[in-house]
């Protein structure tokens, strides 16, 4: 157990729940028994941490969350090994992440060991939440609120760091199968020197909207292009996204707007380890398609830690249609996502030190 562990109280549940089918969980519907809570004062830091019985928040209807939209989320996930071991997958990174993101929207920096002396402790005293079920997993929700009730517009005083749980299926109903796309022309999630890069609420409700209409044309998610020149791609929905052309693998520079996906540097890293040819560099939407009319687009998938790996079977961008793969899974994003999913569960040897019992 790391440091400071010994802070956090712990007041365990008298009521536990009943705990849902494995095989009926869905995403982020169900969540577990318990959950962290942490506060932050200006002049007292993070303080009092501690462990409570999963429940409603009580917040003053002034708290600044509510009318700025000063918060930050991650999202990481625990598994079950065969031999019942507990396996988290790059919880640092996500904590890094985290307050990458703090930073931008001006909260408080966390102590990574502390957040993860918390998620440990929670772990552990909500194992058995912890599905084994092929392709289900315990997604791990922290975030941070400003919680001062005061309408002037400025950084909060006070917040709050809370933890909470879902046993999940797949995120897509399509699974590993194929995702329609459709390429937003209109509207954009970020703008360079914007908080495209941040975890951060407001860019998941901008990008409501395009997702809703893509919806009523029968396709699941966005591709959104940059902000200033609507021309080069960026992400996928809420995933970082890969393309296979001719034999190598692309997928969008980190210019900036972009989310530094932990599971798109792991997809680099193993493609790279596997020693197929990877580029981080801008793709514009025109040269994609010309990939794909001239017949040397082969493969395309978003990342993300929620679905970790959604082929794409199909994109429209301004009424063409593009086919990719023959809208099948491809190869490549099958044996990615077979070795993530394998090393995240225990099943596949793990050589770069991702996994955390
Ligand atoms: C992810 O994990 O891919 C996401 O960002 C989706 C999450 C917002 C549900």
């Amino acid at each position: 157990m790391t440091t400071n562990s010994s802070l956090i109280s712990i007041q365990r549940s008298t009521d536990t729940k009943k705990k849902p089918p494995q095989d009926q969980l869905g995403f982020g519907i169900y969540y577990t028994d318990h959950m962290f809570v942490m506060d932050y004062s200006v002049g007292q830091g993070w303080h009092d941490p501690r462990i409570i019985p999963y429940q409603p928040l009580v917040l003053d209807p002034a708290a600044k969350v509510f009318h700025y939209g000063q918060t930050i989320f991650e999202g990481l996930k625990a598994y079950k090994t065969a031999d019942d071991r507990i396996q988290l997958f790059r919880p640092r990174d996500n904590f890094q992440r985290m307050n990458r993101s703090n930073d931008r929207m001006s909260v408080p920096e966390l102590d990574i060991d502390m957040a993860m002396a918390a998620l440990e402790q929670l772990i552990a005293v909500d194992r058995e939440w912890i599905p084994s079920l092929e392709g289900t997993s315990l997604y791990i929700r922290p975030f941070v609120i400003a919680t001062q009730p005061t309408l002037g517009v400025a950084p909060s005083e006070h917040y709050q760091f809370i933890i909470i749980m879902s046993p999940v299926g797949a995120y897509y109903p399509e699974g590993i199968n194929p995702v329609k796309i459709h390429v937003e022309s209109d509207y954009v999630r970020a703008v360079p020197g914007g908080s495209g890069e941040a975890k951060t609420a407001g860019n998941y409700a901008s990008a409501l909207k395009s997702q809703q209409a893509a919806k009523e044309q029968g396709y699941t998610q966005v591709l959104w292009l940059d902000g200033k020149q609507h021309k080069y791609i960026e992400e996928v929905g809420s995933m970082n996204v890969f393309f296979k052309i001719g034999g190598t693998v692309y997928t969008p520079a980190l210019t900036g707007s972009i989310l530094h996906g932990i599971t798109r540097d792991s997809v680099i890293r193993l493609l790279k380890h596997w020693g197929i040819p990877v580029e981080e560099r801008m793709l514009a939407i025109d040269e994609l398609y010309e990939a794909g009319r001239n017949g040397t687009l082969e493969e395309a998938f978003g990342t993300g830690t929620a679905a970790v790996i959604s082929p794409i079977g199909e994109m429209n961008w301004n009424g063409e249609k593009l086919i990719i793969g023959e809208g099948k899974t491809g190869q490549l994003s099958k044996s990615v996502y077979d070795t993530l999913t394998g090393i995240q569960t225990g099943a596949v040897a793990d050589p770069f030190g991702w996994t955390q019992q």
